[in-house]
């Protein structure tokens, strides 16, 4: 087991470069704190923080997230109760939901060649999102067009090697979404970490409640609430010491 009350596990390597020490800095010290003090993020620490949360990797750049900062008093009140009036709702200074899109790939990929920074906008690229990207999405109604893509994908698998499976069914491309927009949340918590605030992923909140309350249609997946502020220190705002098992138990050299 390891644990970072005093990082005494950690193994200070020869490339602990300042930057590494301020990344590790960051990276050690984000907790999943429950209780805020009242100090208020400023909108133009937010900002940064959710520009560099969607500067997270994502799936061909197609950028399948949304942020709702869910800032009136009223929107505010009926989203702790959704989040089951846990205190790192209650007592956030801003509380987000983080969204994962389904519906969005079309447009997206539309508008990658219309804002493509080089220009002309090589015809590989063109080709790639008109036809790769649709080929990996489409479905068609009643998943018609996966059965086609199905068969065609154990064909080129057999004849040519190896090739990513595309998308065939809805939870595919749930999944596909909420991958990249996972990695989003997590850049935007330690994003906060760097500002010198705090963060609670939440998945505790009552999902069709919280949806309604945004106003989310069906392909629009909230895969985390986050509470936000700054921790709490003198009410214990982190509930345990942080502990993982040990490394050896998950990663596999082969
Ligand atoms: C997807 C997800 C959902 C979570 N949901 C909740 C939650 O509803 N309430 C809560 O207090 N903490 C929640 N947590 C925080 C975890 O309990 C916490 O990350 C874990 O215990 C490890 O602690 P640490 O983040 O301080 O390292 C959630 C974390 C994740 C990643």
């Amino acid at each position: 087991m390891t644990s970072n009350t005093d990082n005494k596990d950690r193994i200070a390597t020869p490339s602990d470069t300042p930057q590494l020490q301020a990344f590790r800095e960051v990276v050690e010290s984000r907790r999943s704190v429950r209780r805020f003090t009242e100090t208020p993020i400023p909108d133009d620490v937010l900002a940064d923080c959710l520009r560099l949360a969607m500067l997270a990797p994502n799936s061909s750049n197609l950028q399948p997230w949304a942020f709702y900062v869910i800032d009136s008093a009223e929107s505010r009140q009926q989203a702790v109760k959704n989040c089951m009036n846990q205190n790192a709702a209650k007592t956030s200074a801003r509380l987000i939901a983080v969204i994962a899109r389904t519906d969005i790939w079309h447009d997206h990929a539309q508008q990658i060649l219309r804002e493509y920074p080089d220009k002309p906008v090589p015809k590989k690229v063109k080709d790639y999102y008109t036809k790769v990207v649709t080929m990996d999405f489409l479905r068609g109604p009643a998943n018609v067009i996966s059965a086609a893509k199905w068969g065609a994908t154990q064909v080129v698998r057999r004849v040519k090697g190896p090739i990513k499976s595309p998308y065939y069914t809805f939870e595919d491309t749930k999944n596909w979404a909420t991958n990249n927009t996972a990695l989003a949340a997590q850049n935007l918590m330690l994003a906060l970490r760097a500002h010198g605030f705090d963060s609670c992923p939440m998945g505790g909140f009552d999902e069709p409640a919280m949806k309604r309350l945004l106003g989310l249609n069906d392909d629009q997946h909230i895969v985390m609430m986050i509470g936000a502020g700054e921790r709490e220190r003198a009410d214990n705002g982190v509930y345990n010491t942080q502990f993982r098992f040990d490394q050896d138990q998950f990663v596999h050299y082969v």
